[in-house]
This record gives structure tokens, C-alpha cells and sequence, in this order.
């Protein structure tokens, strides 16, 4: 079995995953509520609370998963990209373990991880399929060629569509993280009832700081009417996102003559997002916010990193623990 360690934002995570795709465990620990008060995530806040939850959330993995350390066989755990603490700890965690116990060790990119998200049973899917990759943090269409190879056609410009849902959820004073409260909210309201364009920047970018700002404007326009007026208000900005992500979408699909079109990553799960693109294929919603069994679903398909306590007899063998105590790997942008 692979485990996989998640820390990349306010989600300690591990899971246990087989090579052959079946979730075993998933183990998510969010650390949300100890942000709400801050009305985002506070790095250093984020990296203690890693600190504190990574060994337990692992050990809930195996629990889970009814198995001992002796069934695992490789660490995968998320490089990046994230906030540099937070993944620190995962990272440190896992190269612990492995070089402890002489396992592999896996480095994994998020957002190849969003999308391994696909690859697990009970429905895994083959490439080649065009990816709309919308989290809080990224934005992009991907051209998937094969289960470790993509090609980025577009992205956003400047805010990310989950980061854009955040905003507007603040704006509308739902808290933090506020995509999915925004996105139960639009049920009472009437998505016509105002007017968010968005703007349409050039090839297959998005841009999403404008309908933010809109919506600043319209909120300050209601002024004490906001109570009655919020989920017009939380439907007709979700509209508007939404129409500008189904719109790239299904233009970047007619470029490249995708037969299959995905969806992935936090706002995947948003219900308008899933019903106005009926023709693809939604990651299952418990697997498109941040998870570690997506990140070990991606390790089956990379190569371990070599380093010198790998299937040596682990701790006091006399080998060097340069190479695995070394942070030369850890990188806020790489992707594969
Ligand atoms: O993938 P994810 O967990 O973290 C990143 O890699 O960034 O995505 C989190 C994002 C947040 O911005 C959250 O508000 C958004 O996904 N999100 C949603 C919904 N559920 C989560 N946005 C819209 N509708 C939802 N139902
Ligand atoms: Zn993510």
C-alpha cells in the first residue's frame, strides 16, 4: 500500500491507497474553523496545527485502513505547490517515515495530485480527457495526455474561481471558507436578479478579480437590504463564475477536440458547476477538496526518489541521511 501525506494548505491529510487504486483510508483533518476568525488561512498558524496533526491523522489512517506500517510499502507526500511551512511538515513527516522504515519516498505535485483524483476505484478513468483544475489556490485547463503527463492550455489571470467564491462568501458574510456556504446559499436566490459579467480575457485564460470587485459594489448598493438581498446577490455571482468556467471550458474542448471533459479540485464540488457541465465527468466529492488519497493515487504513477535509506535497514544502518533530511526537493512550482 502507498501512503500519502497532505499539508499543503489548512488540511492535514493521510490516506492509504493501493497500487491497484482502491481507497483503503482518507483521513482529512481541516483546520477551517481555527482560521474562520482570521477569515483566511494564516501560514504559521497552519504549519503549528500541521505539526500537532500530522503523526495522529496518520495513525488514523492505518487505523482506518485496519493495517501496521509493516503493509506500506511507500510514502507519497505533496511537494508543492503550497505555503512553504505547511508542507515542510508533511514533507518532514514523510521523509521520517520513510527513511525510518526503509520505504520508498514519492514526491508528489499537488495539482497532478487534484488530478490522480480520477484514478481510484470504484470509477477510475483513463486519459486522455481535458481537465478543469478549480481550486482555491489555481485555475487551469489541462490537456491530460496520459496519467502522468499534461499540458497547461490556460489559467487564471489573477484570483482563482475557489479564491473568487472565498471573497464573495466574505463579502456576503458567510465566513471562511465560503464556496460551499455560497454555494447552498444560491438555492433561496434568484440567479437573474443582478448582473455580474466576467470578464473575457484573451485565449483561454480566466480572470476573476472584476466580478469580485462587482460584487463589492453591488453589496455596498443594497446597504441595508444586504439580509434580503444576500442570496440573490450569493446566486447571481455563482452564476457568473460558473458560466465563465463552462464557457473556456467547452471552448478549450473544441480546440483540442477532447472526446471527454473533467472536472477537479474544491470547486468541483459546487452543485451548479456539476449540473451545468452534464457532459463531463466530476471527480466524486469527498476526493475534489484537498485529500491525501489523490496525492498517493498520483504517486502510482512516478518514480520514488533515490536516497540512501531506501531497503537499507533503515535508522542506525550507518547510512548517510543527507539525501532524505535535505530539503533540495521541496519546490513551489514544479509539476510534471
Ligand atoms: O482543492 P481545494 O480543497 O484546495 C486548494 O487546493 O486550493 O479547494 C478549496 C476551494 C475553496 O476556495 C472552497 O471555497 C472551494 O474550493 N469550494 C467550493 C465548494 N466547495 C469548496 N466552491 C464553490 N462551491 C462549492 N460547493
Ligand atoms: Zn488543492
Amino acid at each position: 500500500m502507498i501512503l500519502g501525506i497532505e499539508t499543503s494548505c489548512d488540511e492535514t491529510a493521510a490516506a492509504l491507497v493501493t497500487r491497484e487504486g482502491e481507497i483503503r483510508s482518507n483521513v482529512v483533518s481541516s483546520q477551517a474553523e481555527l482560521h474562520a476568525r482570521f477569515g483566511g488561512v494564516v501560514p504559521e498558524v497552519a504549519s503549528r496545527r500541521h505539526l500537532e496533526l500530522v503523526l495522529p491523522v496518520v495513525r488514523g489512517a492505518l487505523a482506518d485502513a485496519d493495517a501496521s506500517f509493516d503493509e506500506v510499502e511507500s510514502v507519497a507526500v505533496t511537494q508543492g505547490p503550497g505555503l512553504i511551512g505547511a508542507l515542510l511538515v508533511g514533507l518532514s513527516a514523510a521523509k521520517a517515515i520513510a527513511w525510518g522504515l526503509g520505504l520508498e519516498l514519492v514526491p508528489v505535485d499537488h495539482l497532478a495530485g487534484h488530478v490522480a483524483s480520477l484514478y481510484l476505484d470504484p470509477d477510475p478513468l483513463e486519459p486522455p480527457f481535458l481537465c478543469l483544475l478549480a481550486s482555491g489556490g489555481h485555475t487551469l485547463l489541462l490537456d491530460v495526455q496520459a496519467h502522468d503527463r499534461y499540458e497547461e492550455l490556460g489559467g487564471t489571470i489573477d484570483d482563482a474561481a475557489g479564491e473568487a467564491f472565498d471573497k464573495g462568501a466574505r463579502l456576503l458574510g458567510l465566513g471562511y471558507p465560503g464556496g460551499a456556504a455560497l454555494d447552498r446559499l444560491t438555492r433561496d436566490g434568484d440567479p437573474e436578479a443582478f448582473s455580474f459579467p466576467v470578464a473575457r480575457v484573451p485565449g483561454l485564460d480566466f480572470s476573476f478579480s472584476g466580478v469580485k470587485t462587482a460584487l463589492l459594489y453591488a453589496v455596498r448598493d443594497v446597504g441595508d437590504e444586504l439580509e434580503e438581498r444576500r442570496a440573490d446577490l450569493a446566486a447571481s455571482y455563482q452564476r457568473a463564475i460558473v458560466a465563465a468556467l463552462v464557457e473556456r471550458t467547452r471552448q478549450a474542448a473544441e480546440q483540442t477536440g477532447a472526446k471527454r471533459i473533467v472536472i477537479v479540485g474544491g470547486v468541483a464540488a459546487n452543485s451548479e458547476l456539476r449540473a451545468a457541465l452534464p457532459e463531463a465527468v466530476a471527480a466524486p466529492l469527498d476526493l475534489c477538496t484537498d485529500n491525501a488519497a489523490m496525492i498517493a493515487s498520483a504517486a502510482r504513477y512516478r518514480k520514488p526518489v533515490p536516497y540512501p535509506g531506501y531497503r537499507r535497514r533503515g535508522v542506525g544502518s550507518g547510512s548517510s541521511a543527507k539525501g532524505v533530511l535535505g530539503s533540495s526537493w521541496v519546490s513551489g512550482s514544479s509539476s510534471s
